[in-house]
Parts: C-alpha cells; structure tokens; sequence
C-alpha cells in the first residue's frame, strides 16, 4: 500500500496558486479520503461546469486608476468583515488532518477568514468556536430528530455562533458514484461528534413504498422547517444550496437574511448549471433585498471578482482550502486564503475596483458566460 507523505511544515515556492495544491494533498490522503473529497455527483458535469464557467468569462482591464486607500473589507449581517472569502462548511475534517476543524478555525483566525462549520464536523462546535477570532457561522443539516436540531441551534448560539446557515440542497447524499467506486466509508475515530445522543429515525417501509420518497426523504426538511427556525433564533438565517430563482422568491418572503448560491460543488445532482450561471436569475429575484453568497468552482481571485460583479457580496470556498489543509494543516489552509486574497487584490487594481463596491457589471466582457 502507498504511504502518504508527511505533512509540509513550511510551503516551497512551487505553491504559487490553488491548485497547485490538488496534488499535495493527493499524496498525503489514502483512496478512501480522496473519493469523498474529490466526489461530483454522477458524471461530474456540474462539478466540470463550475470551475469552467470562470474560466469562459472574461474581464475587461482598466488601466491608470488612481488605487490608493483601496481595500476588500465588507459588511454582512451586521458583522464586519475584512475580505470576501469564506470558508464552506466540509463535513468531518479529520478525515484529512488529525487535527480537523481546529487547525482550519486557526488559520480562518490568523487570515481574518468567516468560516462556516459544518453539523457534521469532527470536533464539537463548542470547542470549534472557542478557538474563533473571525466570524464563524453554523451550517445546518435539519435532522429527523426536530427536538435535538432545535438544540444543535441553541448549542451553536450560546457557543457564540454569528449566523446559521441551513443546506436545502442535500436532504438526501447524491449519487456519487466516484464515492461508491472507491467504496467510501468513514474510517474509525472520525465521526459527526455534534449529532451524538440524538434519536435515530426508523421508517419501516410497507409494500409498495419508495426508498427514496417514502424513507430517505420521510424526514427531510421542508419549507415549514424554515418558517419553524425564523422562529426559533435570533441569528441572521441563510439558506446555502439555493438555485431556483423560485426558492429564492419564497425564502424572502419567509424572512430569510441571506442567500447561498450553490449546486454543493456538483455533489448532488448532476447536470444542475455552474453556479456562475445561476447566480444572475436569482440576484433578478432578490433585486439587492439581502446579501447574496456563491460557492463552487472558486480557484481565483479573478473568480470572485466575475461573482461580485454579477451579483454576489461574497465568496466560499471548499475542497481548496482542504487541499491546503492534508497538505500542511492550518499553514496550508492560511496560505490558501492568503493566495486567494493576494490574488483578488491583484484582479481589482487591474480592472480599476479600489473597493468591493466598484465591482459592477462593467468589469465583465458582456455575453460570454
Ligand atoms: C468533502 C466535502 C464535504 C462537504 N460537506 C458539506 C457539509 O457538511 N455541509 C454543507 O452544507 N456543504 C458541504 N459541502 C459543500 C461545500 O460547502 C461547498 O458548497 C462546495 O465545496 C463548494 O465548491 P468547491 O469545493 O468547488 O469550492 C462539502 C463539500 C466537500 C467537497
């Protein structure tokens, strides 16, 4: 069997960008760690079509602008931020780094990055936050069990949590065949140590019954588990995962605070648009009303200046910043951000954005996405 290679403990020049840690980390993960990271949903073609969006949309440069006092800080849900890049929520981060979430909330710390913990981390969110010096925020899988998902809310609030984010797009897995293939399963040791104690659900199925409609989704959330969590906290609510134009006019109207464009990073269904593609229609809908969020495909700064200028307020990331993690821990995650912010900072002066706010439409070359 391939032994992986150690951790890097310091970053040779050869890592200049993004992707340039995809092998990295690669070598340092087994086959099982890398199908569940590496995964799109069926033949990928979302997965492909995020990143390939970006690549299809050009920017129109500006030259002799005046740049001084330039900067990326922003505003959202009342918190301040000092850039546009996230941290996505990635289920059970031990599986690529002994120390997990701990190591990523260190670097989000350091690189003054918001970052989004998952229900299904592998650290309790209590300890997760008590290691937070940037926003952090809690993103929400609804369990089966309402009782015990009204106090993983609670749990996150006292922790000091500064906003939920609740998925909509994954009440079930996806198929993900490169999953199955490689015969993913959690090693032992990493677990979703946050959904301890909570009741299982059993649904027996009588004759006749789908597997699909009447026992995966039996439980699955719906747009009630919304109305019930508006209800139940305080904290800004977002909803990740949104890609209808439709669902976005519905969370609105239930008093949703903020919208994440997303498709999963193409692991759930197959042959949804890139998220870039999406992102138009639904910033149509909300017409401003609340901040909008993508995730999906983002390597470069010059991406998150293509989703600024069509509508996005901010940016996530995913399975980059866990390459930069099974690469070289909570350095490899604060070098991924760093890059990525360097990167922006670069993209704006080029195309004459001193601030957030100068990132319009008119930075793009029209009809090309
Ligand atoms: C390994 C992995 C685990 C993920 N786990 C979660 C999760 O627990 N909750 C969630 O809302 N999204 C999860 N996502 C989706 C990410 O939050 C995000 O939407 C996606 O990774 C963005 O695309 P990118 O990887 O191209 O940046 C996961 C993604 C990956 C790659």
């Amino acid at each position: 069997m391939r032994q992986p290679e150690p951790y890097l403990t310091t970053i040779p020049p050869v890592i200049a960008a993004l992707t340039d840690y995809e092998p990295y980390a690669r070598a340092r993960l087994d086959d099982n760690a890398w199908a569940y990271l590496h995964s799109g949903a069926a033949d990928e073609i979302t997965f492909r079509a995020n990143r390939e969006a970006f690549d299809r949309q050009c920017l129109q440069g500006r030259a002799l602008v005046d740049m001084r006092g330039g900067h990326t800080r922003l505003n959202l849900f009342g918190h301040a931020f000092e850039h546009p890049i996230l941290l996505a929520p990635v289920a059970y981060q031990s599986l690529f780094h002994p120390e997990g979430e701990l190591a990523t909330v260190r670097a989000a710390a350091a690189m003054d990055a918001g970052m989004v913990v998952s229900t299904l981390a592998s650290h309790p969110l209590e300890e997760i936050a008590s290691h937070a010096y940037a926003p952090l925020w809690f993103q929400l899988y609804v369990q089966p069990d309402r009782e015990f998902t009204l106090d993983l809310v609670l749990r996150a609030e006292q922790a000091g949590y500064q906003a939920l984010v609740v998925t909509v797009d994954a009440p079930l897995a996806g198929i993900r065949n490169r999953e199955q293939r490689a015969g993913f399963r959690l090693p032992a040791g990493v677990s979703a140590v946050n959904l301890q104690g909570m009741r299982q659900s059993q649904t027996q199925l009588v004759e006749g019954q789908s597997v699909v409609f009447d026992g995966l989704m039996a439980h699955a959330p719906t747009w009630r588990d919304i109305e019930m969590l508006r209800a139940a906290t305080q904290l800004p609510l977002i909803l990740k995962g949104i890609s209808s134009p439709l669902d976005a006019a519905l969370a609105l109207e239930l008093g949703v605070d903020g919208l994440i464009v997303s498709n999963h990073g193409g692991r759930t269904l197959d042959t949804l648009p890139s998220t870039l593609e999406l992102l138009p229609a639904i910033a149509a809908t909300t017409q401003g009303r609340v901040p909008l969020l993508l995730d999906g495909g983002i390597r470069r700064g010059t991406d998150i200046l293509k989703a600024i200028a069509l509508g996005a307020s901010a940016v996530l990331i995913g399975r980059p910043f866990i390459y930069g993690l099974a690469t070289a821990g909570a350095l490899g995650v604060a070098h991924v951000l760093r890059l990525l912010r360097d990167e922006l900072e670069v993209a704006m002066a080029l195309t004459g954005c001193r601030t957030l706010a100068d990132i319009t439409p008119a930075v793009l070359i029209a009809n090309n996405t």
